[in-house]
């Protein structure tokens, strides 16, 4: 028999991007959705929804704005337990902080422990669908997808691959990366709401062999994402201009590899020259904005409004551990403060739309999650527009939606997730 539910409170639905046209009615509001079977069937009064389903389930959700749950496009879950480590810049930081915290997870039990906490904390943030770094090592992969296979969720993950200037524990080689993404790539195939992303780090770490190993598994298997990192600091990008001198620019040294494509996923991208932007476009790759990273780490300011206007597909993460939070509220108010700085003052909706549907575009995915309608998986969350003191007394004065959402965006955090559902089974 077939399973309805009934979720009701403000529902809200993006009908385009809200970077087209007018921000302010890019959305609809909704009394109530209708789930059956783990699916969003439709939103709208909820009269006609218990009329279409008699027998639907009703959970009264109050006053609380019912949304996707947020696409974290860009994590590292091994860096859960060393998040908000002090005082250095990305390539220090990685030597200092990261490198020694991911040799950890050779051992299976410690990466099955760092996976579950990495789930709780983000579920209990309102993510519902992550898209990971994990480490060299096969059984970090096997330890994430396992956490969130055992939770129902959708998630992507891909051993990070990584043959130089690591240290000797982090090293594996052009053949060893290969064999072992390989290997992961079919075990996890088709599994549930499992996927494999093709993941050499960055080019500082990989040997030109390593990245054509790497282009080369993506060539036979082109229905595999691929992740890396690109123009993050300007340090890094004089490196990557050391270690790769025949390259035209960053971007060059994963053209040059077979990495550069439709399904190519680029963290941080902030420093881009004319060339790159027109390819990293005319391929339809996707820029992954990390916000609370590049203040973090110093990075830099990431300019959102200019990359969609240009005409780039951009999503939204936390970069955790390099980021500072778990939350993708904190993370769109980072967002919002890093746009004032460029120059932008982006809109609540648009805020928003890049924390689900463009992070879920970003992810080639947005036939699946990040949005209210027909067909969509129901993973959703309940935001409490009123969940400290200070957001209350804010909110009280709005006059629309985005302006009683906008005091959340910017000073909400865990607790201002009341509800979280996946695939419309609610969450403890
Ligand atoms: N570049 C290469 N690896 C990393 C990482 O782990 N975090 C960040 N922020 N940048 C990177
Ligand atoms: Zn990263």
């Amino acid at each position: 028999m077939q399973q309805h539910t009934i979720l009701k409170g403000q529902v809200l639905s993006f009908t385009r991007s809200p970077f087209d046209g007018d921000p302010n009615d890019a959305a609809q509001l909704d009394e109530a959705v209708l789930i059956r079977d783990g699916h969003i069937v439709t939103s709208g009064p909820l009269a006609n929804l218990q009329k279409a389903a008699p027998d639907a389930k009703i959970t009264d959700m109050g006053d609380a704005l019912i949304t996707a749950g947020f696409v974290d496009a860009h994590v590292h879950y091994p860096q859960t337990a060393m998040i908000a480590s002090w005082g250095k810049r990305l390539i220090d930081w990685l030597n200092t902080y990261t490198f020694p915290e991911e040799m950890r997870f050779s051992d299976l039990a410690y990466a099955t422990d760092i996976a579950n906490r990495y789930f709780d904390l983000t579920l209990a943030n309102g993510t519902t669908t992550a898209a990971s770094y994990c480490t060299i090592h096969p059984a970090s992969v096997d330890a994430f997808f396992t956490a969130a296979q055992s939770r129902g969720l959708r998630a992507l993950a891909g051993k990070t691959c990584m043959d130089r200037n690591a240290p000797d524990g982090l090293c594996d080689t052009a053949q060893s990366a290969y064999d072992d993404s390989k290997l992961l790539l079919h075990k996890w195939r088709g599994v549930n709401r499992l996927s494999y992303m093709i993941t050499p780090r960055f080019s500082p770490t990989s040997t030109p062999d390593q990245l054509s190993a790497m282009g080369a598994l993506w060539a036979e298997h082109p229905e595999c994402l691929m992740q890396t990192h690109l123009s993050e600091q300007t340090d890094e990008i004089a490196w990557v201009k050391s270690l790769f001198p025949q390259a035209r620019d960053y971007l060059d040294t994963y053209e040059e590899h077979g990495l550069l494509g439709k399904g190519s996923l680029y963290g941080h991208a902030i420093y881009l020259e004319d060339r790159e932007r027109d390819r990293l476009r005319e391929v339809g790759a996707s820029l992954i904005h990390c916000p609370t990273s590049n203040t973090f780490i110093g990075s830099g300011l990431f300019n959102t409004a200019a990359r969609i206007t240009e005409g780039q597909i951009v999503g939204l993460a936390t970069d955790t551990g390099g980021g500072s939070s778990f939350s993708m509220l904190r993370t769109m108010a980072a967002a919002y403060e890093i746009g004032q700085l460029t120059g932008t003052a982006l809109h609540p909706a648009q805020l928003y739309w890049l924390a689900t549907m463009g992070s879920a575009q970003s992810l080639h995915l947005s036939d699946k999650i990040g949005n209210i309608s027909p067909g969509i998986e129901a993973d959703l969350i309940a935001l409490d527009l009123g969940s400290t003191p200070a957001i209350v007394q804010r909110s009280a004065r709005a006059s629309d939606i985005w302006e009683a959402l906008f005091p959340t965006i910017m000073m909400g955090d865990d607790r201002a997730i009341k509800q979280v559902w996946i695939k419309g089974n609610p969450m403890p």
